[in-house]
């Protein structure tokens, strides 16, 4: 590993009172040890790494402190404070963070970037031979270190799973409340780390530049750092890159033995450089130019730089060596762009749950195209979405909307499907005035969308579950053929989560009541949401409408209710008059009902739909029906869809994430 020492002669800013003491107001003529990408600015910022992928940067003192009287005696109390500033390449993405940190050595050796911080590696982390003791202050959330978010400061005792941890922030003198800081704002912050060896309590306060310390620490933590902390550690600070990346400054830093910290001289600590937040090294460095010789000629190459830059900013997109063994089509951010006139307003068709459509004309084929933006906050799981949707990519049924391809961009996946030129089904259902939808062009639709279905559950090589099934998921071609679209789109919220949390990505009138019991998505989930699309395109109406009458504000219910009556044809969409075939409108709400039964066993399965829907077979003995739906069940589903009903009122059917443990 590269390593420098950098030796000043002038002492500028260092006061030495003793050997354990020192503090720093800006690192210019420090004497420290340097690894990795850490480096000195000449302006007196101590940078621990810069924006290359996947880096580190170690920079400890280079006198090691005395933390024991005798060899096998107590820890002393220390105290250390520090101002730092994180500023991530792309605006609210850090990547990966930096710990202050106690180690016997100031050579870290064979550590890890990522999630390790440079701290440890894949088979010491946790060991406790490594005697190290941090405090980290991460900016991603990793499952495998169990953090708790991508803001947080947490106490790492020798290994990067926080023995404590809490989002990034403190606790206000005035209201006693808690207050955030986010980590990746650019922003200087200061943090303390005191150590009551007495007491053997461990705080951590962290607060906005501008701010007294607060009287409350943000971490408190008892703990007996004997067998961690050795005779003799070196102080310092490693941070860490990965594909996100950050710089990370430190700005000044105090360190005292066995009393309280000297204060940090606020004013006289170096300046971070200008426009540090979302920007390129480059920039700061054209600034610079601009600032020196303010002559035109420069301001004209800044000018040109500038368009450069934000030419290539626009057109930034994300690939990775693993995409290229993909075959799915990848398309340029740049011919998307082109396609959409820049993503236009006039190009938007639409704004669903997961994100904008536009629709699009490909520059170089002409080929007319929907193409949809998904936002997505979380990069983990990125990957192994983009490899399921390359394998659904090769998902081919005339009733599935094609996808043709894709492009990645920072925090954003763009999916590019063909177009469907008669839109979506929910605008034909759910207009004001006359239908323009015939009752054979309906039932038509109906059982293309159930064949397209049991293609994604029973006739693939992998069952495919929808998880999103609803007449504004289910588009029209040139021949008003009904075609799913979005499939398998709802699992890039599960990728994300981590482990202990569940995500459960549908829309709210369409959700299995058990989903909210045991959050697992199931074939007879997806039958649950096609018997209440079933009633929707038989009514004619949404699934939810709380404008209406109470014993009317639930679809279901009402269709059921209806039918107990022996009034179920009263439901039936009054658009249609007298054009329709009473059978088959029958057996369609009848059916929507069995799909839509609260007790996942008593639904059919797809295959049993289609044979229901081609009279194949007839459909269950009403009496036996209504055995099954039970005032019991009955009642499940009253208290799932009116809670729904409560919490949803405003939403309408839009898609919405639950989130719960
Ligand atoms: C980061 O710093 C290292 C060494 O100091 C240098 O080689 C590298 O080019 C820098 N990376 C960027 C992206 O500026
Ligand atoms: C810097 O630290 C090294 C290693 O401890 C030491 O040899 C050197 O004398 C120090 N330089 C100054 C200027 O203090
Ligand atoms: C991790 O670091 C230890 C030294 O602390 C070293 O012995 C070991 O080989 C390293 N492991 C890997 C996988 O690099
Ligand atoms: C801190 O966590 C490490 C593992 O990450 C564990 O070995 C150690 O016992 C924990 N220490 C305390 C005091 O909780
Ligand atoms: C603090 O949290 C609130 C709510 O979670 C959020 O709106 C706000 O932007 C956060 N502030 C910072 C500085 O992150
Ligand atoms: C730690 O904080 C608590 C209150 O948050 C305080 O009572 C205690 O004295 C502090 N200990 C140290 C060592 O600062
Ligand atoms: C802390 O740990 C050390 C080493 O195991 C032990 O000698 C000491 O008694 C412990 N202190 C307390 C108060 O438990």
């Amino acid at each position: 590993m590269f390593l420098k020492i950098f030796i000043w002669p002038l002492l500028l800013n260092l006061a030495l009172s003793t050997a354990s003491d020192f503090t720093y107001n800006g690192f210019k003529g420090a004497n420290l040890s340097l690894d990795g990408m850490a480096t000195l600015t000449s302006d007196g910022l101590l940078r621990l790494t810069n924006i290359s992928k996947h880096e580190q940067g170690h920079a400890f003192s280079t006198v090691p402190l005395q933390f024991k009287r005798s060899p096998m005696g107590t820890v002393i109390s220390f105290s250390t404070v520090f101002v730092f500033a994180i500023a991530p390449e792309y605006s609210m993405f850090g990547g990966h963070g930096f710990a202050f940190v106690l180690s016997p050595s100031m050579h870290l050796l064979q550590t890890f970037p990522t999630r390790y911080l440079g701290l440890f590696n894949s088979s010491n982390n946790g060991n406790p031979l490594n005697h190290i003791f941090a405090v980290e202050f991460d900016t991603i959330e990793d499952a495998e270190m169990a953090d708790i978010n991508d803001n947080h400061v947490g106490i790492d005792i020798n290994g990067g799973i926080s023995n404590k941890s809490k989002p990034t922030g403190f606790i206000s003198d005035d209201d006693g409340q808690f207050k955030n800081l986010s980590l990746v704002s650019g922003e200087p912050m200061i943090a303390w780390i005191e150590y009551d060896g007495i007491n053997m309590q461990l705080n951590v306060t962290v607060s906005p530049l501008s701010m007294p310390k607060p009287k409350l620490a943000l971490l408190s933590f008892t703990v007996n750092l004997s067998n961690v902390i050795l005779d003799h550690m070196y102080a310092g600070f490693s941070a860490s890159t990965g594909l996100p990346c950050s710089f990370h400054y430190i700005l000044g830093w105090s360190f005292k033995m066995d009393g309280k910290v000297p204060e940090l001289d606020i004013s006289s600590l170096p300046r971070l450089p200008r426009a540090v937040t979302s920007s390129k090294d480059k920039t700061g460095t054209i600034l610079m130019w601009l600032l020196l010789s303010l002559s035109v000629l420069v301001l004209m190459t800044v000018a040109a730089a500038r368009m450069i830059m934000v030419r290539k900013k626009r057109f930034s997109e994300l690939l990775e060596d693993w995409e290229l063994d993909f075959e799915l089509h990848r398309f340029s951010y740049k011919q998307l762009f082109k396609a959409t006139r820049g993503f236009k307003d006039e190009y938007l068709l639409g704004v669903g749950g997961f994100g904008r459509v536009y629709r699009g004309v490909l520059p170089d084929t002409k080929v007319e195209v929907a193409i949809k933006r998904v936002c997505h906050e979380s990069r983990q799981g990125v990957r192994e979405f983009v490899a399921e949707l390359v394998s659904l990519g090769q998902l081919q049924h005339r009733n599935l909307v094609p996808l043709l391809g894709y492009c990645r961009r920072e925090g954003e996946l763009i999916l590019v499907y063909e177009y469907m030129p008669n839109r979506s089904l929910d605008k034909y259902l759910f207009c004001e005035g006359e239908s323009t939808l015939s009752w054979s062009q309906r039932f038509w639709i109906i059982k293309g969308v159930a064949s397209g279905l049991l293609y994604l559950h029973e006739d693939w090589e992998r069952v495919v579950i929808h998880r999103d099934v609803k007449a504004s998921n289910v588009l029209l071609d040139g021949d008003m053929n009904g075609r799913l679209g979005d499939f398998g789109l709802a699992r890039l919220y599960d990728h994300g989560g981590v482990p202990q949390t569940t995500h459960l990505a549908g829309t709210v009138g369409y959700l299995a009541p058990e989903l909210s019991r045991t959050c697992r998505v199931t074939t007879s989930s997806d039958v649950f949401a096609f018997g209440v699309f079933l009633l929707e395109v038989a009514c004619g109406r949404r699934p939810i409408e709380p404008e209406k009458a109470e014993d009317m504000q639930v679809l279901i219910d009402w269709v059921l209710a209806n039918w107990r009556k022996g009034t179920i044809m009263e439901t039936r969409d009054e658009r249609l008059g007298e054009e329709y075939v009473a059978e088959e409108l029958e057996l369609v709400l009848k059916l929507g009902l069995l799909c839509s039964h609260p007790l996942p066993t008593a639904r059919p399965s797809m295959r049993r739909v289609i044979q229901l829907l081609h009279g194949n077979i007839p459909l269950p003995d009403p009496l036996l029906l209504n055995q099954l739906y039970t005032k019991d069940s009955a009642f499940v589903k009253y208290g799932g869809t009116n809670a729904y009903v409560m919490s949803c009122t405003s939403l309408s059917s839009e898609s919405l994430l639950f989130s719960g443990r």
